[in-house]
């Protein structure tokens, strides 16, 4: 069986082809970060024609190294949402016209799950069951997952996601978007304990997270200082990143302890950060626990993870949806609803 996976949720457009006996066959991406840099955030419209301008050749590029035809391919799987509605349209168009016009299932998916199964397409894939820890730009989780479409909502964040802090803290500190990265290098010229931030809900008792009071207080150390310079800067991208990888870990081995699984799954852009990754593998290590990440190219988001998403649903026999023509995405799509999720926080 093959399928094509379009993503064009924000800012990426990501095609691939994942074949359910062969596993991933091709994937391409274009990524927008250049063209909203200058506006210091995505701008949804430039999004949405820039994903219209990008889909059909990433197609050609996908089915050109994958040495198939579009009429092998089985079923079209699709980000349906959470994400920019004009975006999310360009993909959904273009995934029920091509799926109409070669009479083929189209697979409308939520993008969080994409991310959830990530991990699935590395070399060492993890076994069901496993806590997944779930941090991107826009979303914050600790879910159990117990098998494809099985998914409980154990924490979340209450505010900003820890992207959006990543974020926003390195804008404050005049860092081009999307700063996390950036951020995250900057940090290792700092020094730990210069200045220290708080631990937001470490101690709360369930495993929610809050990061807005974090960015708040990297905003009240710069507006201290007049001519902050490189390296009061890099002390306080080391403070942020040290408050927030130390939540981040402590609520995971929560998680793990209070589920009694061993194994952990990290999915999403923050899941690209070293010092999330280097805590964690020492944590886990020590309690002869296993973690398991994404490729990096499949931190961030991908077509790959779409179309290894769309696979397992249909092999799984999950929700199947014929293409019917009907152009209809969820710019808010709570996971809940989706997996009717139970939250025993
Ligand atoms: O998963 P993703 O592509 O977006 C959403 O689906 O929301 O993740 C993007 C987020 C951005 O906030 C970006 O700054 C952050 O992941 N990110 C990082 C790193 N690389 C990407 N945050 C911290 N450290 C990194 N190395
Ligand atoms: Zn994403």
């Amino acid at each position: 069986m093959l399928v094509l996976g379009i993503e064009s949720s924000c800012d990426e457009t990501g095609l691939a082809l994942y074949d359910s006996e062969r596993g991933l066959l091709a994937h391409a991406l274009h990524s927008q970060i250049a063209l909203h840099a200058e506006y210091g955030g995505v701008v949804p419209e430039l999004a949405s024609r820039d994903h219209i301008r990008r889909v059909v050749p990433l197609l050609r590029q996908v089915v050109a190294t994958a040495g198939v035809a579009p009429a092998d391919i089985d079923a079209i799987a699709y980000t349906q949402g959470p994400g920019l509605a004009g975006a999310l349209l360009v993909g959904c168009a273009f995934a029920e016209a091509l799926a109409f016009a070669l009479n083929k299932l189209t697979l409308p998916l939520h993008h969080l799950e994409g991310h959830l199964l990530s991990p699935l397409l590395s070399a060492d894939p993890p076994e069901f069951p496993f806590v997944a820890l779930l941090v991107s730009g826009g979303h914050s989780q600790l879910m159990r997952i117990t098998g494809v479409g099985e998914y409980e909502t154990l924490g979340e964040t209450l505010d900003d996601a820890a992207g959006e802090a990543f974020d926003k803290s390195a804008k404050l500190l005049g860092l081009p978007y999307p700063g996390g990265a950036a951020l995250s290098t900057l940090a290792e010229l700092g020094t730990s304990g210069v200045f220290e931030l708080p631990r937001p809900l470490l101690h709360s008792g369930n495993l929610n997270f809050s990061f807005s009071g974090l960015k708040t207080a990297v905003l009240n150390l710069v507006r201290q200082r007049d001519n902050p310079d490189d390296q009061f800067k890099a002390d306080v991208a080391r403070a942020f990143q040290d408050a927030i990888v130390d939540v981040l870990v402590r609520k995971s081995l929560k998680a793990l302890k209070e589920t009694g699984l061993k194994r952990l799954v990290v999915a999403g852009g923050v899941g690209a950060n070293k010092q999330l990754r280097q805590r964690l593998n020492s944590e886990i290590q020590q309690r002869g626990w296993r973690v398991h990440y994404p490729e990096l190219e499949f931190c961030t988001d991908n077509g790959a993870m779409i179309a290894l998403a769309g696979t397992l649903r249909l092999q799984a026999g999950k929700s199947v949806a014929t293409a019917n023509g009907a152009f209809s995405v969820k710019p808010r799509w709570p996971l809940a609803e989706l997996f009717n999720a139970k939250n025993s926080t």
